[in-house]
């Protein structure tokens, strides 16, 4: 059988920062486990947030008409096994980013619902605050939570935690034990 095919979505600036350090721990045990990882960082990108035309939606829908560098992970989140989604809490919720991503996902409507529907997610999510209630970080995972329960695709793991200066989070080993796991878990 062909190994699943796993999209990674970096949503923080931070190149070597803490959500993406998890998330290339989750790509190592997705690839571990026979799994084709592709990673984009959606701060090199030209992604504009959503215009609200509804051109995606209705009969006559035609998808996304913003050309942008969306157009270019439309076919690939349609075709995707899995989403894991890594993020910074930035003002108590996940980074703009990420928002600007998802908020894009509105257009991935086909006959059947969104293109997502079944799909198998992850989410990583890193913050200051020791406190998950105090970070805002529970405001992102119940986000999160409500877009793909909307959706219908699946949370097969969250992996969050305080971490705060970029590379910190390669000290906390349960952490990025956690994330290579939740890797092998979507390969599987
Ligand atoms: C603009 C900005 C806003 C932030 N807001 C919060 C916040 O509301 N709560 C929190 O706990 N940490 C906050 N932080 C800290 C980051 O979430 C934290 O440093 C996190 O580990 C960054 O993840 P990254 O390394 O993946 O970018 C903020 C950082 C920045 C730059």
């Amino acid at each position: 059988m062909a190994g699943k095919n796993i999209m990674i979505i970096l949503g923080s600036p931070r190149r070597a920062g803490n959500s993406t350090l998890l998330a290339e721990r989750v790509a190592a045990g997705a690839e571990s486990g026979g799994a084709t990882v592709e990673t984009f960082y959606l701060h090199g990108m030209d992604i504009s947030p959503c215009r609200a035309c509804e051109a995606c939606h209705g009969a006559a829908a035609t998808g996304c008409v913003v050309e942008d560098d969306m157009q270019e992970l439309y076919p690939k989140l349609r075709e995707t096994d899995a989403l894991v989604i890594a993020s910074p809490v930035y003002w108590f919720t996940m980074s703009a980013q990420t928002k600007i991503f998802l908020d894009r996902c509105y257009a991935l409507e086909g006959p059947g619902g969104n293109a997502l529907k079944g799909k198998q997610v992850a989410i990583l999510l890193t913050y200051a605050d020791p406190d998950a209630f105090c970070s805002g970080a529970v405001n992102a995972l119940r986000t999160f939570q409500d877009i793909f329960r909307y959706i219908g695709a699946e949370i097969v793991g969250m992996i969050h935690g305080s971490v705060g200066k970029a590379g910190a989070v390669r000290d906390n080993l349960e952490m990025m034990t956690k994330a290579y796991e939740l890797g092998r878990k979507l390969a599987a």
